[in-house]
């Protein structure tokens, strides 16, 4: 029995005070039980987002990390540093970072083996243009993405996966439940083919345009184990009421 998993992605928004007001509503209130609950704001912010979650049950992640333990790369921040701040996961491949800066599936698989090797739980996020579901390739593509971060990797068991449909993401247009199903199969079954993943075990979440009055419908499905959330894990309201979805 897989957990489910709902992953807030705050991406580059947020002041520390917005931040202290979006964690007050988000802790206040009971835990819901059963779910678990994480929260990725930008690295700057981590330490603040860490101290505020320390007492609760809200686990914490970064958006990237660098594909090298130290050195000589400026700007980047390397996984071993997220590991010792306290963080337990960090989001990979993200389309946003494949489509403005460039991240090959080759990277994001350097990533996810440093990720690793630090003790981080990597949230790797595959998905295809609307132009390539249009040309019946959405399978193809989100299956070689997969294959391209993950074949070789030592260990693979505290994998995550999030299919995020590009064409879905902050665009209000959400994948059908059975769309997202389907896709989440195919994931699986390609998890199958890959040395040192546990297809059962792994999480697959959907990401995608994720709002309180889609998510129930989403979880429903045998294959969705939870949500990577963007616009709609910013208001704490928005956030609650998609876990609740996750519980119910
Ligand atoms: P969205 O973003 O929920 O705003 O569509 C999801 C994501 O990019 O992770």
């Amino acid at each position: 029995m897989r957990q489910l998993l709902v992953v807030g992605n705050w991406k580059m928004n947020g002041s520390r005070a917005s931040i202290n007001s979006l964690l007050d509503g988000l802790l206040s209130g009971p835990a819901v039980a059963g779910t678990e609950v994480a929260v990725c704001p930008t690295y700057v912010h981590l330490p603040q987002v860490l101290a505020l979650c320390a007492a609760s049950a809200m686990t914490v992640g970064a958006q990237d990390c660098s594909h090298m333990q130290s050195g000589a790369y400026t700007g980047e921040v390397a996984p071993g540093m997220l590991a010792e701040l306290g963080c337990r996961w960090v989001i990979l491949g993200h389309s946003e970072r494949r489509q403005y800066h460039g991240e090959s599936d080759a990277l994001v698989a350097a990533k996810v083996a440093v990720a690793i090797e630090a003790g981080l739980q990597p949230i790797v996020c595959v998905g295809e243009t609307r132009e390539q579901r249009e040309a019946g390739e959405a399978q193809r593509v989100v299956s070689a993405q997969l294959k391209g971060a993950l074949q070789g990797q030592a260990s693979l068991n505290a994998l995550v996966v999030a299919y995020e449909p590009v064409w879905a993401i902050g665009t209000g247009l959400t994948a059908t439940p059975e769309q997202a199903q389907e896709m989440h199969e195919c994931i699986r079954a390609c998890l199958e083919s890959i040395d040192g993943a546990d297809a059962q075990a792994t999480r697959l979440l959907y990401g995608g345009s994720v709002k309180a009055d889609n998510a129930a419908q989403l979880f429903a499905q045998p294959d969705i184990d939870g949500a990577l959330v963007g616009g709609a894990a910013l208001q704490a309201a928005d956030f609650k009421a998609i876990i609740a979805a996750a519980a119910a």
